[in-house]
Order: structure tokens, then sequence, then C-alpha cells
């Protein structure tokens, strides 16, 4: 018998079903965890609920797959929440760096575009694919030190690695602490320099009560569910400049110069009508590229659960406060044994992480603790990389080197990290506080 229902009316049995299932599946695993007695104490971890998987589901059914509805209505809430004039969704934050940096050595820049060879201010504590794309473009990544409890770039070490070649700066506000912007863009206004700031960690910071990710001219964000939000895989890149927002948008859909929306045909009303390179006149616009491009475009599928996360995003970093400040109640009887983080000042991070450094004196070293934590259930993280020109990856690799990173080397020897994220319980951190009490114990301290 043929089902006499509307699509409409089987979407809407469809979104109460994944209600339903939501809470059969997951609800029950919540009221589980938040009944028994801690166990294990994750770092990090994709905080949902029915509104997510609706969405999800929502757009799936659609079934128009690629960039769609739900990324427009993401990408608009999410420059709402930033104030940002353009944001652009990706498939992940590395390709956000990759496309941000790109962006920037595009001939629609002028004699202010990144050449090969140029250098790029950075620090070498940090994630890899802050750095790769200065690589990837034949730039040469210049690495400076940071501080110890801040986990940022030393300003003064950046300035005095300027050199002739000098042209950008690219750094991530590390565990979502914003690097020293008032030194950092003070430095790239003396000498003209493109700033990219790496947000991934730091969705939801303000410094002096204004967002991170509007200071730089492009700002990158990362949805990996480690994140502040997530769409599994995915990534955002911002700019206020309608060049570089061009400029992104070409390298992330192909290097094509033309930029209809999918489906769009003629949005610049020169489709045929226009000479580029050495095309014959009137070559389809569609199909001419000006930049060497990538297809590192966002579903319509990850955009769904992006709109949602929108809406709970301002809980989560609230939620992320507070359970760094828990953290730092903790540590307080632990100073001697732990340098422990400082924001910069003027600044409300979101923070990503709590990381702490074990003192040399401490009388322990990093790995044994974390060994220790891991042995009962919790979970620990290093800086990343720790001091990522040591890594195999980059030993060969053009560079610049200023100082001797000593403190680079301390995060890659003594520092590691604990959550923040919003679904961690106050019973979770209380237990990970007693398991350090415990080591401490055990060691006679
Ligand atoms: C500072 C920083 N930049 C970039 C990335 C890359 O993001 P993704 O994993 O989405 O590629 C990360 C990843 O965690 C990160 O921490």
């Amino acid at each position: 018998m043929a089902n006499s229902r509307t699509a409409e009316e089987l979407r809407t049995e469809i979104k109460r079903l994944v209600g339903e299932y939501y809470q059969a599946c997951f609800g029950q695993e919540a009221e589980e965890s938040a009944r028994n007695p801690v166990r294990s104490v994750r770092y990090a971890g994709r905080v949902f609920d029915e509104r997510e998987m609706e969405n999800l589901v929502d757009s799936s059914l659609d079934f128009w797959l690629t960039e769609g509805r739900y990324a427009k209505e993401f990408e608009k809430k999410f420059k709402e929440y930033l104030g940002t004039d353009f944001a652009l969704p990706v498939n992940s934050g590395s390709s956000a760096n990759l496309v941000a940096l790109s962006a920037l050595t595009s001939p629609l820049l002028g004699s202010k575009r990144l050449r090969k060879g140029n250098e790029v201010i950075t620090v070498a504590a940090g994630f890899p694919t802050t750095v790769n794309p200065i690589i990837q473009n034949g730039l040469v990544p210049v690495f400076v030190d940071v501080e110890l409890g801040n986990y940022n770039v030393m300003a003064e070490q950046a300035r005095q690695a300027i050199s002739s070649e000098t042209r950008a700066i690219m750094l991530a506000h590390t565990l979502g602490n914003p690097f020293c912007l008032e030194k950092i863009m003070k430095l790239a206004e003396d000498y003209d320099l493109w700033v990219i700031e790496d947000c991934c960690d730091a969705l939801g910071s303000t410094y002096k009560g204004r967002m991170l990710g509007t200071f730089g001219h492009v700002s990158t964000f990362s949805f990996y569910p480690a994140h502040h939000i997530t769409t599994g895989e995915g990534g955002m890149v911002c700019t206020d400049d309608p060049l570089i927002a061009r400029a992104l948008r070409s390298f992330r859909d192909w290097g094509r110069d033309c930029y209809c929306e999918g489906g769009q045909n003629g949005r610049c009303g020169n489709r045929f009508t226009k000479q580029y390179g050495e095309l014959p006149l009137g070559y389809d616009h569609k199909y001419v590229y000006s930049h060497v491009g990538y297809n590192l475009k966002m579903t319509d599928m990850q955009a769904s659960i992006g709109s949602a996360q929108m809406d709970k995003l301002p809980g989560f970093v609230q939620k992320r406060k507070e359970n760094f400040r828990t953290w730092e109640r903790g540590f307080q009887a632990w100073k001697k044994y732990f340098i422990l983080p400082v924001a910069e000042p003027d600044s409300d991070p979101s923070w990503f992480a709590y990381p702490v450094t074990v003192k040399e004196e401490a009388g322990f070293g990093r790995t044994e603790l974390t060994e220790y934590l891991s042995r009962h259930g919790v979970e620990t993280r290093n800086l990343f990389a720790g001091n990522m020109v040591k890594q195999p990856a980059y030993l060969q690799v053009e560079k610049r080197i200023v100082g001797n990173l000593e403190n680079t080397d301390a995060v890659m020897n003594r520092t590691f990290f604990l959550g923040t994220y919003p679904g961690l319980s106050p019973e979770q951190i209380t237990y990970v506080l007693d398991t350090i009490s415990a080591f401490l114990k055990e060691r006679g301290l």
C-alpha cells in the first residue's frame, strides 16, 4: 500500500524519532555516568544533544550534501558571534590555516602579496598545521621562543626576529590564552606585516573585551571534537577585508575566479564576456582559475551540526572558564611543583585546557605523572608538538631559529595539560586532583 504521508509529515516524524533515539541512546549514558563513581576522565569530547542529531538527519534528508542552507545558517551565526564581515566554512582548522596563508600570496594583493622566500614569524611550541602552510607556500618559518606559564610568543624576541624578508606573523593563541596582541599588532604596524591569528583553540576568548579573531588580517578556527564547538571535522576562516575574502574563497574552491555559489550561474554578470589569461574571449568564467587552489569546503551535514553547536557556544565558553577556575583552586597548594598557567593581562580566555609545567626541581618528571594519571584513567596531553623544530618532519625544512628556544624545550620536556571541556563534571575534577595528591604522597611530597 502506498504511503499516504507527505514528505514534510515524514520529516517531522523522523525528527521526533531522532529525539527519541537520542534519549534512548545517549540520554541514558549521561544518567548512568552521573550515578556511577568516576573511573575515567577524558581531556576533551563532543558535547551535544538531540538538536545536533536532528539537524544532521534533517540535512541528510535534504540530500544537498555539499555547502547549502545549513552552511549559510552556520556562517551567519558565526559571523554574528565573532563580529567579522566574512566567515568561510572549511573542512578543518588545518585547512583554515592553509587557506588563510595561501590567500596572502594572491596577486589580488599586488605588491603586498607574500612571495617565495619571504619570512613568517611563528613559534615552535604549538600545533604543526599552524606552521605547515608557511612551508607549503614556499615561505620560511622563523621560530622564536615562548614564555612559560602563558605559552605564547615572546614579543621582544619577535621584534628581534625581523629581517628584510619578514612579511607576516602567524601565531596561535595557545590553548585559548591570547598572545600579547598589543605588542604583536604594534610590531605588524611598524613593519607593515600581515597577521594571521590561529584561533583554533580560542573560540570565545576576548582581549580588552574584543573577540580573538578580530585583531589580525585573517583568523582561523577548528571544529574538531576536542574544540570549543564541533562539526566532526571542520573549520572557519574569517576576515573583514573583501579582497582577502575573495582570495580565501578562491583558494578554498579549486582556485576558481568565479564567485558564484553552488547551483548559481552568472552572478558577476560577465560569465561569457571577458578574457582571462591566455584563454579565448568569453571562456566560461565558471572554469577560469586565478589561483592554484584546493577544494577544502565543508559539507552541509557538518554545517548543520555547527549551527546547533553555535546556540550552545556561550554556555560552553562559560563552563570552560568555570572548569579552569576549579583547576586553578585545586593546584594552588602545589605551586612548589608546577608552573601554573597565567592569562594574558586584560584578557578573558575561553580556555581550551589547563596547562601546567612540572618544575625542574619538583622531584618527579612530567611523564612520570602523566603516566600515573593514565593508569588511573585520567587523560592528559602534551602541548602538541613540543618543540617542532625537533620533530622528524621539520629537521630538513628551510627555517630560521632565533635564540636557543630554551622555554620551548622546557615545554617539550615538562609541560602537559588537563581538559576544561564542558562535559567535565566537578566530581571528575575532584577525582583528578585526588589522584595527583596521591601521586605526590606516594613520593613523600
Ligand atoms: C592551534 C591549532 N591550530 C590548528 C589545528 C588544526 O585543526 P584541525 O584538527 O581541525 O585540522 C589545531 C588542532 O587541534 C590546533 O590546536
